[in-house]
């Protein structure tokens, strides 16, 4: 039986004390995207920047975080020390997956080398209920950028999952977070992890990874910083040991 671990807290602290080895780690840091001047990263919230004013002002009652407000050069910074923790804590042959957008796709390879992961690739995801926006193209991707800890672990039964995934971002009450990732692309991501192995995510969120890591046989170690979130992870994972068990 899969079984999961969440640690509450900034990972960047919480990581070091971690020891114990992980197969792979698959996580959605906070972009850290599209603040153009120092007002804009500063001034806004996650909330202003994630949630149009209609879902800000009727509906959705999702909860802020933080993290959101650096420029490119300590995002690279920041982003590689946490990753450069997870790969110590990666096992050899193990996989790093990180999600980001178009605008931090460059600083994202840089900080998954700079942590020590051997690049491996960009896979997408397309989400089909992009707003098309007058003379652009449509941003409808984003994007996952992985690696690996030395050469692919590939064991005797390999797994070969595909580089283009499509899902939407839930909506309505199955909406918890304000970046929520799918479930099912992420249940597809945990395969790259043998079953039974344990998937880390050091920016949980409201816990999806955790979530699509239990329903595919895999055990979860998340860590979230925002007690609310971290609330929102412990109820959706312990339901789904109960729809398990
Ligand atoms: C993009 S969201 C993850 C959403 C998640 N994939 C889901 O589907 O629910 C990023 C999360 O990282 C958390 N976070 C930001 N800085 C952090 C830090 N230093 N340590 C741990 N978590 C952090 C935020 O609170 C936020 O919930």
């Amino acid at each position: 039986m899969p079984n999961w671990t969440l640690h509450t807290g900034d990972a960047l602290t919480l990581l070091p004390a971690l020891d114990t080895p992980v197969d792979a780690v698959i996580c959605d840091p906070p972009y850290n995207s599209g603040g153009r001047t120092m007002t804009e990263r500063t001034a806004r919230t996650a909330r202003a920047k994630y949630l149009t004013e209609a879902g800000r002002n009727h509906g959705h009652d999702l909860g802020d975080f933080t993290g959101e407000n650096r420029d490119q050069r300590s995002y690279l910074a920041w982003l590689s020390l946490i990753l450069a923790e997870c790969h110590r804590l990666t096992r050899p042959g193990g996989a790093a997956l990180v999600f980001t957008d178009w605008r931090q796709l460059p600083v994202t390879t840089d900080a998954l080398q700079a942590a020590g992961y051997t690049w491996r690739g960009i896979a997408v995801w397309h989400k089909p209920t992009a707003r098309p926006q007058p003379g652009r193209l449509r941003q409808e991707c984003e994007f996952i950028v992985w690696g690996s800890n030395g050469p692919v672990f590939t064991g005797d039964e390999p797994v070969y999952l595909p580089g283009h995934f499509t899902g939407s971002q839930p909506r309505g009450a199955r909406r918890r977070h304000i970046t929520q990732k799918p479930v099912d692309v992420m249940r597809e991501l945990v395969r790259i992890v043998p079953r039974g192995g344990t998937v880390l995510d050091p920016f949980t969120g409201a816990g999806t990874t955790g979530v699509a890591a239990l329903e595919e046989g895999r055990s979860f170690v998340g860590i979230e910083h925002s007690a609310a979130y971290s609330a929102v992870t412990r109820e959706r994972l312990a339901s789904v040991q109960v729809s398990l068990a």
